[in-house]
């Protein structure tokens, strides 16, 4: 199990992966547009490789910028070269439920030996079948699967059982967390990765009456200095 820094600042994941309690980084376009990733395919390639360097040897996702086939297989061939703990973002279907990208996805793992994180994905039966195609991760979005009514922890718990069941290598990340309690709950249901922002490691880790007994031990410490 473990805990990926869904992010593109390179200070955060600095900060975090220092600690030592990330094993991972996930970025898609919106969270590089807002992290002030600009200059173009450029400035998506500087900032991946800066990312992955710092972390190695742990994992990276990059997503591809394109729903068009050709230029999807290319952009994940480029992007896997940039270092080698990148793995490519592929959504699980196009913009309006387009089925090309699976058979990108199983060309991509079964003939390219490029790694692929399936993303976007709101449901058990999208990520096995994603799973079913080669990629090495899944993502489901917990957080907007919680918006639409459904149980994020029902979705994941049987996702585990039928990757599990099935003898699927693919690991279950899951983003598009909301609220500190979504991690632990995510993982204890089965999600091999949680994917978030530095507020919710940081509210994991920061507790009031833990300030308060800190506050308790330095007062009486002084005693003693
Ligand atoms: C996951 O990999 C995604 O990058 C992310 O968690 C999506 O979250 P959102 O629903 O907050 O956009």
């Amino acid at each position: 199990m473990a805990i990926f820094l869904d992010t593109g600042k390179m200070d955060e994941i600095k900060k975090y992966n220092e600690m030592g309690i990330i094993r991972g980084v996930t970025t898609n376009p919106t969270i590089l547009v807002k992290d002030g990733v600009t200059g173009g395919m450029k400035g998506v390639k500087d900032r991946s490789i800066e990312i992955a360097e710092l972390i190695y040897p742990l994992p990276l996702s990059v997503e591809v910028t394109s729903n068009e086939t050709e230029r999807m297989l290319d952009q994940a061939v480029e992007f896997s070269k940039w270092a080698e703990n990148i793995n490519v973002k592929i959504t699980i279907h196009g913009p309006n439920g387009e089925l090309d990208n699976l058979k990108v996805i199983n060309e991509l793992e079964q003939k390219r030996d490029v790694r692929i994180n399936v993303t976007a994905m709101m449901s058990a039966q999208q990520c096995l079948l994603a799973a079913m195609a080669g990629a090495s991760y899944v993502s489901i979005f917990g957080g907007r699967v919680n918006n639409m009514g459904y149980d994020s922890r029902e979705e994941i718990s049987k996702l585990r059982f039928l990757l599990d069941d099935f003898n699927l290598k693919s690991k279950i990340i899951v983003g598009s967390t909301r609220e500190v309690i979504n991690v632990v709950e995510w993982l204890h249901s089965g999600a091999h990765i949680v994917t978030c922002t530095p507020k919710f490691i940081e509210g994991m880790i920061v507790h009031p009456y833990t300030k308060e007994t800190v506050q308790m031990f330095l007062r009486d410490g002084k005693n003693f200095e």
